[in-house]
């Protein structure tokens, strides 16, 4: 899914590294789950958590047999804004995947019917590249245990590997209030009670080592149009036996 903060593309970098520390019994834990970017790369046992009931009731009407609609129109895109309590997992379907940049009801994709340029010798329709991508993951995340809570509230089984990819500090993108002091002690604790956790993040504080850096291009900014940023996105953990074995010193 094209999803805010995705890490669809930087996946491939870092996955390989936190699956390195995966035992077979051990559930993939993601309480940040958002566009499913990532744990759709991923086998086993997996829980996928995030605040977003919206984005929850669509990943479970999905596993449940539901297909998104062909075609939205942009009438259909406004009256699902004015009400978004009426049908949950067609407000996420509006809200993300059928908007620009996949930024919440950041306007209706300007679709085929609209927009009579060619790309490539087609006419674009961005909802039915949405909706293909989406059911493209549907067979990869059938499994997923999709949940809806924020992530102190998530329980976890013993001894998981915890994957977060949170609000990003200092971007504009989610004005949420989130507080990032308190989420770096829940990782600190998570990891005392015996889970492995990793975090993506620009930055962490200094108790936490980077063990990966990739850059990117993003549209996170300042929330101005200011286009694609060059962005170090990093793979922290609190467990220091981690970083000395990826800094190769044993
Ligand atoms: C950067 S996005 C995750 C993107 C995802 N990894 C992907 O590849 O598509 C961050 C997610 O955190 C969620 N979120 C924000 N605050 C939260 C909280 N307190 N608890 C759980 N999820 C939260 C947002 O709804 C959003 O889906």
């Amino acid at each position: 899914m094209k999803y805010m903060g995705s890490k669809n593309r930087i996946a491939k970098h870092i996955l390989p590294i936190m699956l390195k520390y995966r035992t077979p019994e051990m559930t993939w834990v993601e309480p940040f789950v958002g566009g499913a970017n990532m744990i759709d790369k991923v086998e086993g046992n997996r829980i996928g958590a995030d605040f977003n009931k919206y984005l929850i009731d669509f990943w479970n009407a999905l596993k449940n047999g539901w297909t998104p609609p062909i075609h939205t129109t942009k009438e259909e895109y406004y009256a699902i804004k004015e009400n978004k309590e009426n049908d949950t997992k067609m407000t996420l379907w509006a809200g993300i995947c059928c908007s620009y940049g996949g930024k919440w009801f950041g306007g209706w994709i300007n679709d085929y019917k609209e927009n009579r340029r060619l790309q490539n010798g087609r006419l674009p329709n961005h909802q039915t590249e949405s909706r293909n991508g989406v059911m493209k993951q549907l067979p990869k995340i059938k499994d997923v245990d999709f949940v809806h809570c924020s992530y102190q509230d998530l329980e976890i089984p013993p001894s998981s590997l915890i994957y977060c990819d949170p609000p990003y500090e200092g971007t504009t993108a989610y004005k949420d209030g989130f507080n990032h002091t308190d989420f770096w002690q829940w990782c600190r604790d998570k990891a005392s009670e015996g889970h492995i956790v990793f975090v993506s993040e620009y930055n962490a504080p200094k108790d936490f080592f980077c063990i990966k850096t990739v850059q990117t291009n993003t549209q996170l900014g300042n929330g101005c149009n200011t286009g694609n940023q060059h962005k170090l996105e990093k793979l922290f953990t609190p467990m220091a036996a981690i970083a000395d074995k990826e800094r190769g010193l044993f």
